[in-house]
Parts: structure tokens; C-alpha cells; sequence
């Protein structure tokens, strides 16, 4: 493979362990590449855990996957730079030291990182890269037999969608932990308004409204001898190969939520409407910054969606549920509540558990148990109820769930030239890539 400057195969990987332990040399006794006297006892018991994806969230799921088991080592970490993967060593190993035994035989760069992960002796994989590659990842993963915390969304396109689901199948079949990082799901607070809304204490839902606006976000600025692969995934987000789009990438959190309430019934089709009206510049890629989206379910009942982010504008994360006997509402953070004939009030939020830690607890939890969590076809269902508003907003077409799932748009085929879908490992720095366009409704087609 080849690789550009700025980031490495295992030979720029040998001069950034000298790198490391050079500057780790100064603070105590190369800690990067010594496992320190006090070194943590692993036995038998032990789960090795593999990070893939060594940025923000990667780095956090890695911490509170430590905290959430006694018995758990950071084994091995891969990412694509060299400066994501250090940057987030240090972090880790500053919170968890000894239980940071990452060494640099099991430090990886490069697209096939996450098989050399996988390769290393791992028992359970983090996945936290951008989601163009979570398909492949997650199948790589459950090939090998190995337990999987995956953040969200799963993929960004339907062959992804599909792709998950034969995983998630396989998973159950091998009894592997699959657990997804939709966080909500995990929370205590809005566990105890699904379970009222589940109960039928708002009766039957008939309008599901969610928003998710935001301000702007991060932006890279390509740099002199950057590849067309290094800028698109430096600046992954605005692209819809590996982001999703914002609709996926983010908002899909609260698509999530309406489907938790709707008890994972599928949307039978959806309208919607999008843009990009402050993101202009070549900057921002060609994703939107607004949808809007009206689903519908086979009972008749609606879920109205909308996301933006648009600087300056007023930002609201906020969940209501409409139901023949009454309303739920979940702000994001804040209160929940139901009002009608069975009023209820979340007293407070204080001393409910952090959703990204339980996220952790419960998937070791199941895994010591023998009852591996396995949260594949929901959590890939929620990413296609995303995908699918994406679909319609792009084409200005009524869009059905049925076309959604068997939607033939391969992305990361179409971006690279190349077949498979993103994460293939036989991707490389210096490709050509197609740039997409901005889709226009009324003249992009659904594939
Ligand atoms: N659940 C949540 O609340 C939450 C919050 C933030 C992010 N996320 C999700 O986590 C994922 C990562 O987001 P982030 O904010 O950490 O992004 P990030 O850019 O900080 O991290 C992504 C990392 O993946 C690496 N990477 C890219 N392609 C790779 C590949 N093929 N193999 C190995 N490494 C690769 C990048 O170099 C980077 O270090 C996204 O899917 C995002 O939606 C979830």
C-alpha cells in the first residue's frame, strides 16, 4: 500500500515508536514501549480489547471501556494517522496507565489496520472511525469471531445497511457481543419514558416529532500535498461516503429515539426536503446543512424530523412522542415528562448514570454472562430510517423503506472506482477519487 508523507505504513510506524518512546523517555521510563514493573496481571479471565479509530469518541469508548471491567486491557489500537493514534495513546495511558499495554507490535497504521487489530490476539473490538467503513469493520470483526462495541451510525448506504445485517446475524450465531454506541438506548432517564411509552401510558403514538439543530462544526482546510484520500478523510464529515451526512451522522440519534418509541417498526416510506444554504464552499464537501423529513408508519402514524447546522440559528435537541391518551417529551439532557392521562415527571437527572459508561458496563456484563448483547438489526434499521430521509431529500423523491434497504447506491464504489464498500483495506493514499456534487432534487436519481 501506499502511503502519503503524512502518515505511514509499519516503516513510518517504526520512526513514530522512536518518536514516541523518545518523548515518553523524558517523563518516565518509555512507557510507550516498557510494561511497567506493577504491569497489570492478566489471566485467563482477561479480555484484550482493540481500538480501531483513534479519535474523540474512539478515545473516550476505549477509557470507559477500562472503567467499565476490572479483567480488561487495552491490547492494540489502529487508525489511518499517525498522530490520531499516538495522540489518543497518551490520552488513555495517562487514565488507565498499566492497563494501557499497547506496545508498538500491536500499534497499526494503514487501511488494513483494522485487520492487524484483529490479528493481534484481541478479544473484543472498539469501532469508532468514521461510519463509511463500519460495515466492513464489523463483518472483519464477526468473521473472527471477535465481540464488537461499534459507534454509530453503521453504514451510509444501503449495500452498508445490508452488509450489517448478515453481521448482526452471524454474530447471534456465534454468540459475540454486538453493541451499538446509540447512547440513548443506554440511558437510565430515557429508558424510564420508553418504558412508559412501550406500556401504552400515551396510548398509541400518532405524530413523532425530533429535532436536532445544531450549530456548525470543525472544518480542515486542505493541506499543501495532501492526496485526494487524505483530504477526504481528514475532512471525513463532509462527505456522504464516509459521514452519511449530518442526517446519519448525527441527527440519526434522534431517529434512533422515535424508532425506540415505535418498538423498531420500520417507516413503511418518506418525503423530505434539504439543502445546504450557508455551506457553500468546496470546504464543506457537497453535504447538506438542513433536512426535513416526514416519515410514515403502517398504523398511520407520522415522525416528523428535522436537523440543521447553521451557525447563529437557535439549536434544539429535543423528542416529542403524540398519542391518543397523552404526549411524552425527552429534552436532550434536560426534562422528561409525560403529560395527559398518565402524567409522569423525571424528578431529576442527577446521579443517573453516565449512557457512555452503562454502554460499556452492560456489554461486559453480557459478555461474562454468556448472553452477549447483540443490538445488530435495530441499530442498523435506526441508520437506514436516516439514510432513507437522505435518500429522499437528495432525489426530492417519495421514498419507500423497501427501496431504501435494497438500494444498489454503493458510495465508497462510486467515490473510489473501486468494488467493495468503504474499509476495504486494498484502498490506498494515492487514488483518484471521483468528487461528488451537491445532489440537486428533481435532477439526482435514486440508485
Ligand atoms: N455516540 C455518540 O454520541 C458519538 C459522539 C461522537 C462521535 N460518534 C461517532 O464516532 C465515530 C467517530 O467520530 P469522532 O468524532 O471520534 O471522529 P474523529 O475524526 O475524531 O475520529 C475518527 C478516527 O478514525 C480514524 N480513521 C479513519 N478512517 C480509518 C480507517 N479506515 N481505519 C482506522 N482508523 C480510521 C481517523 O484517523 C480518526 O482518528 C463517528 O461514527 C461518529 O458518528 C458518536
Amino acid at each position: 500500500m501506499q502511503t502519503p508523507a503524512e502518515t505511514s505504513s509499519s516503516g513510518t510506524r517504526r520512526n513514530f515508536l522512536k518518536r514516541t518512546s523518545a518523548v515518553a523517555a523524558g517523563l518516565a521510563a518509555a512507557p510507550y514501549i516498557l510494561v511497567s514493573p506493577r504491569a497489570f496481571a492478566a489471566n485467563s479471565e482477561t479480555l484484550k480489547v482493540g481500538l480501531v479509530g483513534c479519535g474523540g469518541r474512539g478515545t473516550g469508548a476505549a477509557s470507559q471501556t477500562l472503567h467499565a471491567d476490572r479483567n480488561v486491557v487495552l491490547h492494540a489500537m489502529g487508525d489511518i494517522f499517525e498522530d490520531r493514534l499516538k495522540g489518543s495513546f497518551e490520552q488513555i495511558k495517562k487514565e488507565h496507565g498499566e492497563r494501557t499495554m499497547v506496545t508498538p507490535d500491536t500499534s497499526f497504521l494503514g487501511f488494513d489496520a483494522i485487520d492487524k487489530v484483529i490479528g493481534s490476539g484481541v478479544d473484543v473490538v472498539i469501532l469508532a472511525t468514521p461510519p463509511g467503513f463500519r460495515p466492513y469493520h464489523i463483518k472483519r470483526c464477526v468473521e473472527a469471531g471477535k465481540h464488537v462495541f461499534t459507534e454509530k451510525p453503521m453504514a451510509t448506504d444501503g449495500p452498508g445497511v445490508r452488509m450489517v445485517l448478515e453481521a448482526a446475524a452471524k454474530a447471534k450465531e456465534k454468540k459475540l457481543a454486538l453493541t451499538s454506541g446509540f447512547c440513548w438506548r443506554y440511558n437510565p432517564a430515557e429508558r424510564q419514558i420508553m418504558q412508559r411509552i412501550h406500556d401504552g401510558q400515551i396510548g398509541t403514538p400518532l405524530a413523532l416529532q425530533n429535532t436536532y439543530n445544531t450549530g456548525s462544526l470543525w472544518v480542515r482546510q486542505r493541506q499543501p500535498g495532501w492526496s485526494d484520500m487524505t483530504y477526504h478523510l481528514r475532512n471525513w464529515y463532509y462527505y456522504t461516503w464516509l459521514s452519511g451526512d449530518h442526517i446519519a451522522e448525527q441527527a440519526v440519534h434522534s431517529l434512533d429515539k422515535m424508532q425506540w418509541a415505535m418498538k423498531d417498526e420500520p417507516p413503511v416510506k418518506c418525503i423530505a426536503h434539504g439543502g445546504r444554504q450557508v455551506r457553500t464552499g468546496s470546504d464543506f464537501g457537497h453535504i447538506y446543512d438542513h433536512f426535513s423529513v416526514v416519515y410514515e408508519y403502517a398504523s398511520g402514524a407520522r415522525g416528523y424530523h428535522a436537523c440543521r447546522q447553521q451557525a447563529n440559528c437557535a439549536s434544539d435537541n429535543s423528542d416529542y412522542f403524540m398519542g391518543t391518551k397523552g404526549a411524552a417529551t425527552i429534552k436532550a439532557f434536560g426534562s422528561l415528562f409525560i403529560t395527559g392521562e398518565n402524567p409522569w415527571r423525571l424528578r431529576s437527572r442527577e446521579g443517573i448514570p453516565n449512557m457512555y459508561q452503562v454502554e460499556h458496563d452492560e456489554m461486559y456484563a453480557s459478555i461474562r454472562r454468556g448472553e452477549p448483547i447483540n443490538d445488530g438489526v435495530w441499530m442498523a434499521h435506526s441508520t437506514l430510517v436516516a439514510i432513507m430521509g437522505r435518500m429522499a431529500a437528495y432525489t426530492g423523491q417519495e421514498i419507500s423503506w423497501e427501496q431504501a434497504l435494497n438500494s444498489q447506491e454503493n458510495l465508497a464504489k462510486w467515490v473510489t472506482k473501486q468494488e467493495g464498500v468503504a474499509g476495504d483495506p486494498s484502498f490506498d493514499w494515492n487514488m483518484s477519487l471521483r468528487t461528488p456534487e451537491v445532489a440537486m432534487p428533481g435532477l439526482t436519481k435514486f440508485v
